[in-house]
């Protein structure tokens, strides 16, 4: 059984498909067809809702892709659609701000537009254009144009006062605390198939142990795709987001411990804050929607060759905790990864938590992703350099990329070229040149193999710029708008 508010409503599902998704529940099962779907994939914004969930007393509200997010991660959550914003009749605020600056035309796009807009209205204080952008970059809008939906979103934001739901916040913090309480299994089963969601590694370690088959689901920004790209049915997910060892997030014995089971969105301070690069590489991985769901475990599970978490693990020389009901072992990331989506994890095992050795004093890391789209677009190749340099010469060279390989690999050639040398242009790009012999990658949509390594090698002559003073000065380009 799971429980959650629809609105105000409370709800309990038990017998349904597990396969279900959020969009499927709110169009077909609760008859709310505001919510659209475009792509079926994340990538649109279409059937952008959002949860909410008590966070620290307080309700925190966070936009979420439905057409990928399984019914029953929404247990112990608050689900707002777009039906649920006007009052009465009047319109809400940011619904009010997108009409009157013009900002919809077909209208397909403007519920999620209205749901990422009223997100960011819940949320930030007083954000910035750069964060408005940042806010609504993963909903896509065919007809319109984005000025006037960017206008409404700094107009709506800059005039905020109450609403129906901060009136009802302390009612439904009561209620979600007392869903959080409800000491009842956490399962739905339908059509012959099954959701489990754990509240501890014990209890998801035997579900691994009694059936290997199970498929675990964290944020299911890959997994749901399964279902809704290549019609697959999966007849057991194991849900890792109310397992609290995996939600861990800590420093402790010269590493960052990262539970697997941290989203992007809660992982993204402490991350930057350690290793302040990553600010663009964050910004630009997935959208607002994916990075509230996606985890850190999840994509270092997916072992996809194009994942942007892979190469910054890599560079950094981390380490992945693995739990089974047999014990623990540890295992340095770069062993994971054994062929294309193929990794180290044995049957019944499941990454528990990713160790980041905190870095040196000394130590310069960079990261640059390369896409055809600046937000919201899966990387044509991501290179992630970790160098030491004292009094000038390369002490130490870490060079990961993802997008070169089948799998998210370093770089020995390159690192080879690098160590023992004096930092200058001319080492750059000796150890672009040094990325062929490390990587024959392969033509795909994204980009040919020949772009790829001309790009990649490339990217030392951009580090190089990016890390000396020079009349080039970095080079990156964050925002178009
Ligand atoms: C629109 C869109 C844009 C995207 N953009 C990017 C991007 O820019 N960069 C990028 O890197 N990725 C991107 N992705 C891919 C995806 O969002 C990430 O890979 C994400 O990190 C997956 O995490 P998740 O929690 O959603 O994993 P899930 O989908 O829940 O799971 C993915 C896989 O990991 C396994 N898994 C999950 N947790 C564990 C665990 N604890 N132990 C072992 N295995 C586990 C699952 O069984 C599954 O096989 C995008 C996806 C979409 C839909
Ligand atoms: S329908 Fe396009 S993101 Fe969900
Ligand atoms: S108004 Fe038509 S797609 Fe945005």
């Amino acid at each position: 059984m799971i429980t959650f508010i629809d609105n105000a409503t409370v709800i309990t599902l038990a017998d349904v498909d597990p396969n279900r998704s959020v969009l499927d529940y709110l169009r077909e099962d609760a008859g709310k067809t505001g919510t659209k779907e475009g792509c079926a994939s994340g990538d649109c914004g279409a059937c952008t809702a959002v949860t909410a969930t008590v966070d620290e007393g307080a309700l925190a509200y966070q936009a979420i892709n439905t057409c990928i997010t399984p019914v029953g991660h929404l247990h112990g959550r608050q689900l707002i659609s777009v039906e649920d914003l006007a009052e009465n009749g009047v319109l809400h605020p940011v619904q009010q701000a997108m009409v009157k600056a013009h900002a919809s035309q077909c209208g397909f796009c403007t519920p999620g537009f209205v749901m990422s807009l009223f997100a960011l209205w819940k949320g930030d204080e007083a954000p910035s254009r750069h964060t408005v952008i940042d806010a609504l970059g993963g909903n896509l809008c065919r007809c319109t144009g984005y000025r006037p939906i960017i206008d409404a979103a700094v107009a709506a934001c800059r005039a905020r006062g109450e609403d129906s739901f901060s009136r009802g916040e302390a009612r439904t913090v009561a209620v979600l605390e007392q869903i959080a309480s409800d000491p009842r299994d956490v399962h739905l089963a339908g059509e012959g198939r099954q959701y489990l969601a754990p509240r501890n590694l014990d209890e998801l370690l035997s579900i691994l142990q009694a059936q290997p088959e199970a498929r675990l689901v964290a944020g299911a920004t890959d997994l749901q795709l399964e279902i809704t790209q290549q019609l697959r049915q999966l007849d057991l997910l194991v849900y890792t987001g109310h397992v609290a060892e995996l939600k861990i997030m800590e420093e402790a014995d010269g590493c960052l411990h990262i539970g697997a089971a941290v989203t992007y969105a809660e992982a993204q301070p402490v991350l930057c804050h350690h290793f302040p690069d990553l600010e663009e590489l964050l910004a630009r991985l997935g959208s607002r929607q994916i990075r509230n769901q996606g985890t850190l475990g999840g994509n270092v599970g997916t072992a996809s060759p194009i994942g942007d978490i892979p190469p910054f693990l890599l560079a950094t020389g981390a380490h992945l905790q693995l739990r089974s009901s047999s014990g623990s072992r540890e295992l340095p990331i770069a062993e994971f990864f054994l062929d294309y989506r193929r990794t180290a994890l044995r049957p019944g095992e499941c990454i528990e938590r990713i160790l980041v050795p905190l870095p040196e004093q000394e130590e310069l890391l960079r990261a640059y992703k390369i896409s055809k789209r600046l937000d919201d677009d899966i990387s044509a190749l991501c290179g992630v350099f970790n160098l030491c340099i004292r009094d000038g010469t390369v002490t130490r060279a870490r060079v990961a990329f993802g997008g070169m390989a089948a799998i998210p690999a370093r770089a020995p050639a390159c690192e080879r070229s690098l160590r023992g040398q004096p930092w200058t242009l001319e080492t750059a790009i000796a150890a672009g040149g040094a990325l062929a012999q490390d990587f024959q990658p392969i033509d795909d949509l994204r980009a040919s193999a020949a772009y790829r390594l001309e790009a990649a090698a490339g990217l030392l002559q951009r580090l190089f710029y990016d890390t000396v003073d020079s009349d080039i000065g970095p080079v990156r380009v964050t925002r178009y708008a």
